[in-house]
């Protein structure tokens, strides 16, 4: 059966992705830890009447960084300006940017690991002494000068945060990092988003619809919506587990929610490597993708749901990972075909 690759279910779908995302914390399921040491920084800098710190948000994509910057400005009554790395070409976009804030404004950079170097490195002055240098004047009589911007806090973003560089990241007085979900928590996300689209669902068709996400809300209410066509198609509009089952079947979407690269990542291991121990660089030189997406983005799924684990020698494959590749592992190593 040819499965569906679900990584084209994690990309953004603009209007869906405003309607379902949360814009208060009470709203904002899991990540329980994170939440409340946000929460308090953003208490605590709002009874001094002060910008909060500049916060780093890192994880694998559809988690709810951008959710989560929203936010943070929404509930330090701040304005937000969004940006991302790519659209920044040169240092004078930046100071754009920066001259126009307001105290107190939060600047969202999206993808902040892709900033080019020079302006990344004007980044660091306005961070931390909130002031940049600008060039004025052309030519001969072109000289730069100082200016003062507002306290401001920055909010970056990134999927890899292995790519951002020491100087930067210490700028950060708050950094954290989100964590896929668990199928409890997005169960509850999936829940939560019927509601807001008006579809019945009970707890056994949230259930099916949030085992397959990989652990990723918006995979969860990418897959919600397909599954309410169905129901409107084929059935009542009603989604229980039985109809989530048969909708998600015909949809092509894997069992245990695992995606393409997962797939070649387990098959590395497990039959390039015969189930590890194995460094990260060969599995990485083996499926073709970068050592540190494969650390940042594909690993913590997969160690999180009991498919690999990681040793001082290396990546090695449990035996979950051989069964979902219809494999056994056979006692000494090695591995045999099932039938
Ligand atoms: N904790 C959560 N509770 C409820 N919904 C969530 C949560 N986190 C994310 N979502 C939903 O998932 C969608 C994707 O989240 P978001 O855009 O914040 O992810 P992201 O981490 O910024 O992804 P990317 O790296 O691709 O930019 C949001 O529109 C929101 O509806
Ligand atoms: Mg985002």
């Amino acid at each position: 059966m040819a499965e569906r690759p679900i990584e084209s279910l994690n990309r953004p779908d603009v209007v869906l992705e405003q309607t379902l995302r949360p814009s208060l914390f009470a709203d904002f399921t899991g990540q329980a830890k994170v939440k409340e040491r946000l929460e308090i920084a953003v208490t605590a800098a709002r009874q001094r009447g002060e910008a909060l710190d500049h916060i780093l948000l890192s994880g694998p994509p559809g988690l709810g960084k951008t959710t989560l910057a929203n936010i943070i400005a929404k509930s330090m009554e701040a304005n937000l300006k969004t940006t991302s790395g790519p659209t920044i070409e040169k240092a004078g976009d930046l100071a754009g940017l920066l001259t126009n804030l307001g105290p107190g404004d939060v600047l969202f950079i999206d993808e902040i690991h892709r900033l080019q170097k020079a302006v990344e490195e004007y980044l660091y002055s306005a961070m931390e002494d909130y002031r940049i240098d600008i060039i004025i004047d052309q030519g001969p009589n072109a000289r730069s000068v100082q200016l003062t911007i507002p306290r401001f806090t920055l909010v970056g973003a990134t999927t890899r945060s292995g790519l951002l560089s020491a100087p930067l990241l210490t700028r950060f007085g708050i950094r954290e990092r989100l964590d896929y979900y668990h199928a409890e928590q997005l169960q509850q996300i999936v829940e939560r988003s019927a509601g807001l689209l008006k579809v019945p669902i009970d707890s056994t068709g949230a259930m099916e619809i949030a085992r397959r996400s990989r652990g990723t809300p918006r995979i969860a209410n990418n897959l919600l919506r397909r599954v309410r066509d169905y129901a409107q198609v084929r059935a009542d509009g009603r989604i229980t587990g039985p109809l989530a089952d048969q909708a998600l079947a015909i949809l092509e979407i894997d069992q245990y929610g695992l995606d393409e690269m997962d797939k070649r990542i387990l098959d590395a291991v497990v039959v390039k490597f015969n189930g590890g121990p194995v460094g990260v660089n060969s599995i990485a030189v083996t499926v073709g993708e970068e050592p540190d997406t494969i650390e940042e983005v594909y690993e913590p799924y997969l160690i999180m749901e009991g498919y690999l684990n990681r040793t001082p020698q290396g990546r090695v494959a449990t035996e979950l990972a051989y069964r979902r590749l219809g494999l056994k592992m056979l006692a000494g190593g090695g591995q045999a075909r099932l039938l």
